[in-house]
């Protein structure tokens, strides 16, 4: 199975949504696709779905395009955040809906309907009224529609942000196994980092409807394609453009290229720091003089507060609790980064 898509465009009241996207899916693989709200994430899965009459460009699922077919003859499921449950069907009837459209016989409608609410683990749930499932139970109904018609695509738009945090998990994982139970090409949107980190192949990154950065997470996090990705991703600290005459203090060894980063913006991750009390010589390390100024403790880890010495800017230092012993605000060190950790942008 492989997705394909080609210069796809949207224009909606003559406004360029979706702006010449070009993205190749491998079998089995779970996007994540991130970026702003109002970036372009929901027209794009609607025009996937075929939920989008007015598309230009192509998309190829195994070699074929599918652009000309209407919607319901995709091998492409959508959950949409706010589900779109029939109401006053009960949960076997919401999920034997599109079985039925497509004409299916009712024992093979009822025997998938128990597979898949065993899939979704709702055994047993077949003649619930859908307003007496909780929040989370609806989402598995509507996943276990999303997968009646057994489609090849699975796109999920954002359905979990209104569950709490431990049920996000919960449902986070559930998909995930039946992404791979089901052999599906996956693209889920959320705003939740973790969420995309912890099972996405990749990242797509949306912005005012260019694709900006496709990307493994650990890639996106290292080396954003640009500071607006950066920030997206979590904390950056920044250093003002490096200019020549600004060489000598920036302490950086003549060996190393600092030569690279003059007249541009560098960033880099509050945990790719190290804090050292004394200055030793390294020659693979940009070395900063800062004063601790302050630090906040979180459930997770410390977060260290530097002014830095000949510079306005200020910087975050994360670590570990048991290390917060080693520190003490007032006083002077030395930030250290390695020259692989440094973000720079044109
Ligand atoms: N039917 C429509 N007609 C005109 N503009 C639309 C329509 N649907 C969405 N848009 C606009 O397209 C942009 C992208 O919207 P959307 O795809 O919903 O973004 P996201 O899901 O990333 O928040 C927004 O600026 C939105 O206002
Ligand atoms: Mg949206």
């Amino acid at each position: 199975m492989s997705l394909i898509i080609n210069n796809l465009s949207v224009k909606l009241d003559h406004t360029k949504i979706l702006k010449d996207l070009n993205l190749e899916v491998k079998s089995g693989e779970y996007l994540a696709l991130l970026g702003p709200s109002g970036s372009g994430k929901t027209t794009f899965l609607k025009t996937l779905a075929g939920l989008i009459e007015k598309a230009e460009g192509d998309i190829l699922l195994n070699q074929t395009s599918i652009m000309k077919k209407p919607s319901h003859s995709r091998p492409v499921s959508v959950v949409f955040q706010d589900l779109r449950l029939f109401p006053h069907y009960n949960v076997k009837e919401n999920i034997a809906f599109p079985m039925k459209l497509k004409k299916m016989k009712d024992k093979e409608i009822d025997e998938r309907v128990s597979s898949l609410l065993n899939d979704v683990r709702l055994q047993g749930f077949q003649a619930s009224p859908i307003h007496k499932l909780s929040g989370g139970q609806q989402q598995r109904v509507a996943l276990a529609r999303a997968l009646a018609t057994e489609p090849q695509v699975l796109l999920l738009d954002e359905p979990f942000s209104g569950l709490d945090e431990p049920l996000r998990r919960e449902m986070g994982q559930l998909v995930h196994n039946l992404h791979v139970k089901k052999n599906l090409v996956t693209i889920l949107v959320t705003h939740d980092k973790r969420e995309a980190v912890q099972f996405a192949d990749r990242i797509a990154f949306l912005h005012n409807g260019d694709l900006v950065q496709i990307d493994c997470p650990k890639n996106v996090f290292d080396h954003p394609e640009n500071e607006y990705v950066g920030n997206f991703f979590g904390q950056l600290n920044r250093l003002k453009v490096i200019e020549e005459s600004r060489k000598d203090w920036l302490d950086m060894d003549a060996n190393v290229k600092v030569k690279d980063y003059i007249g541009k913006k560098i960033f880099v991750r509050p945990i790719r720091v190290d804090v050292k009390k004394e200055r030793k010589e390294s020659s693979s390390n940009l070395i900063l003089p800062a004063q601790l100024t302050h630090f906040i403790e979180y459930p997770e880890y410390v977060d260290l507060k530097f002014q830095l010495i000949n510079s306005s800017e200020q910087w975050s230092v994360n670590i570990l609790h048991q290390s917060l012993k080693d520190y003490k605000v007032g006083e002077n060190y030395w930030l250290y980064v390695n020259h692989e950790d440094i973000v720079s942008f044109e």
